[in-house]
């Protein structure tokens, strides 16, 4: 079972650091670069997540939630932005990506940013999560990459706290994989559009 928790509105008050604001800008540019060259249907209702509010809302995370631990996973990472500001606010974080042609913009994000963060190409659905599905057409369904925990040694209930940017229509199949596989007490975050991040905590 899974609870919902507020995340106060002022935390858009919080100050981001003039170099953080740098690096997202620039990060943005290239995102909005790529885009007009990728050929995948998703893309045409892409909107790039709010890097600024999800730096406000996982620094908030860290200093006053309870964490089971200090590992960070991004559910398809894509450019790796938010893995690399978790790294930067000193996570241990972990990017997983199916796309090997966005899994090089990670890479370059993580050199730029110069953060340790571990990128890995696979799927992030654990082994059966895919039945969980009401909807057999779901974007995140049917990759044929491999397992990305078989290759890092780790299980999803290995990690403290959890971000994706689902695609549209997959929130409650995120949240149920996140239910079913992660730890107790463990933490989920989704970008569900400007102004809409959901946190949950798994019931212990
Ligand atoms: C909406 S984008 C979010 C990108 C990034 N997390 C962000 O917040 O900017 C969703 C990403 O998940 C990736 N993805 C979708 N299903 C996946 C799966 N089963 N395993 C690995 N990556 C997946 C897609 O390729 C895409 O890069």
């Amino acid at each position: 079972m899974i609870r919902s928790l507020a995340i106060p509105s002022e935390i858009d008050q919080r100050l981001v650091p003039n170099q953080l604001e740098k690096r997202i800008a620039a990060d943005l540019g290239r995102i909005e670069a790529f885009q007009d060259h990728w050929d995948r249907p998703q893309i045409e209702q892409f909107v790039a997540a709010d890097f600024r509010h999800l730096y406000q809302a996982l620094s908030w995370i860290r200093e006053t939630q309870m964490l089971l631990g200090n590992r960070f996973l991004e559910w398809g990472c894509g450019f790796a932005v938010v893995a690399s500001i978790a790294s930067q606010l000193g996570f241990d974080a972990i990017g997983i990506e199916a796309e090997r042609e966005l899994l090089r913009e990670g890479a370059r994000t993580v050199d730029l940013w110069r953060q340790p963060v571990e990128l890995v190409h696979g799927n992030f659905l654990p082994h059966g999560a895919e039945s969980l599905a009401d909807d057999s057409t779901l974007p995140s369904l049917g990759h044929d990459e491999r397992s990305a925990y078989d290759q890092i040694g780790l299980e999803l209930d290995d990690f403290a706290l959890i971000y994706a940017y689902p695609w549209p229509g997959e929130d409650d199949f995120h949240e149920a994989v996140f239910d079913r596989f992660a730890a107790p007490g463990a933490m989920l975050l989704l970008f569900c559009g400007p102004n809409d991040l959901r946190l949950w905590r798994k019931q212990p």
